[in-house]
């Protein structure tokens, strides 16, 4: 019997490995330039973690966590998301106590039990960043063009970047009540999700991707429409901030985010290459996340991007990513005493620094030529009776072609 992969998981194979580790380069010096520093949380956490921060009505923690009860029959849930787990380290370590203002990022696999399609899997990667301290617009607008500065030392375009307001505790619910409202007189038109949503979750129903849903919906109230003057205000600033660092983006006020905990700014940023599954990343404002999680009343901001996707664009879009490189030096050898020569040196230039590879299936010559040349090295050095008893090879650029006479003892400075 073979066993394979779960269904809506991916292995990552050794050709796409090298544009995973330059993208994690690209985030982390990122990251690094704009003071975030990294924090590493576990895979799983205790189930009401999710439940309480991204809301107990979402489609994540209804429908998609992988929950499970472990032997001492505690409710654990692999994590679907980042922001949750940071805050709750945050909080356990008194980080937001250290820090006026906390700024953390993250890369990781993260679970949800979706329909797996193109761009959407169960076990899939972000990277992301939280900001926990300030309420200034200022923060929100930086928060947002993290992931465009990735994108953009990637050679990622055309974006889109999209963001709205979904308001705060003092003017969401008259809206939602006015908003129900309006969807009560169109009920029987909705689909049955939006149905199910009007009561319990109504401004999801503004971003339901259903074209009936969208045309009935078309003189709905927006949320943008009906902003206190203190998230009003603070909107104005986020689109004033984001005009001024040239960063194009559209004010659509229908996106809502999945996640319950958002206030004030929602932000989408999505890519064209990609189909229906379209966001490259998501975030927004949560200033009641920290107390909900029992922590003193702080303001925070963040988002996350998913890698899975990124790839998909870099492959279509994207300038093409340095794959990782081939060894520095094939030494080839062609009988016994050579090959015990060659593996000794070989683990003294690793030693050294050098990037050096040599045969391990006694092949021929030819075939260890054709080995080092697919393997892309840089160097070729033959070894043999003749070259061990003369103490010099001949060294060949494989790229060039070229080839020079070496000292054995002395392989360093032909390399460096
Ligand atoms: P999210 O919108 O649920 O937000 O996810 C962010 C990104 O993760 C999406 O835009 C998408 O690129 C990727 N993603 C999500 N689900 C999948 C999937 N099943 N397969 C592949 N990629 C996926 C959050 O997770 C929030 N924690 C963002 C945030 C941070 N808000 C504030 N701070």
């Amino acid at each position: 019997m073979k066993f394979r992969s779960i269904k809506g998981t991916k292995d990552i194979l050794p050709e796409e490995t090298g544009r995973w580790q330059h993208v994690e380069k690209v985030v982390r010096s990122v990251m690094g330039r704009s003071n975030y520093r990294e924090i590493r949380t576990p895979i799983f956490e205790e189930t009401a973690l999710f439940a309480r921060s991204i809301g107990e009505l979402t489609d994540i923690v209804t429908k998609e966590m992988y929950t499970f009860a472990d032997r001492s029959g505690d409710s654990l849930t692999l994590k679907p998301e980042g922001t949750a787990s940071v805050l709750r380290a945050a909080l356990q370590h008194n980080l937001t106590e250290q820090a006026p203002l906390l700024k953390l990022y993250y890369q990781g696999p993260m679970f949800r039990q979706e329909r797996p399609q193109a761009g959407r899997l169960r076990q899939f990667h972000q990277f992301g960043a939280e900001a926990l301290g300030s309420p200034s617009p200022q923060l929100d607008v930086e928060i947002i063009l993290l992931p465009l500065h990735v994108y953009r030392e990637l050679g990622v375009r055309p974006l889109t970047l999209v963001i709205n307001s979904v308001g705060c505790e003092k003017c969401r619910p008259a809206y939602r009540e006015q908003l129900i409202a309006m969807l009560m007189t169109v009920y029987d038109q909705l689909s049955p999700e939006s149905q199910a949503r009007v009561k319990q979750n109504p401004l999801r129903v503004l971003d339901s991707k259903d074209d009936q849903d969208r045309k009935v919906t078309q003189t709905a109230p927006l949320i943008k429409d009906h902003l206190c003057m203190e998230c009003k205000t603070h909107f104005d600033h986020v689109q004033s901030l984001l005009h001024a660092t040239g960063a194009p983006f559209t004010v659509d006020g229908r996106l809502v985010r999945g996640l319950d905990y958002y206030t004030k700014t929602a932000f989408e940023i999505t890519s064209s290459a990609l189909g229906s599954q379209d966001a490259l990343a998501g975030g927004g404002r949560y200033d009641l996340l920290v107390e909900e999680l029992g922590g003193k009343s702080t303001p925070g901001v963040g988002f996350a991007a998913g890698l899975e996707r990124l790839m998909i664009v870099l492959e279509k879009t994207g300038a093409p990513v340095d794959d990782q490189r081939g060894p520095d030096l094939f030494i080839a050898a062609v009988d016994e005493a050579s090959r015990r020569w060659a593996f000794t040196r070989t683990e003294e230039l690793r030693r050294k620094g050098f990037a050096v590879e040599t045969d391990f299936l006694q092949r021929s010559l030819k075939s260890q030529m054709r080995e080092a040349n697919r393997q892309r090295a840089r160097w070729v050095l033959v070894i043999g009776e003749k070259e061990l008893k003369a103490g010099t090879a001949q060294l060949k650029n494989m790229l060039g072609g070229e080839e020079r006479t070496v000292t054995l003892n002395d392989l360093e400075s032909a390399l460096a």
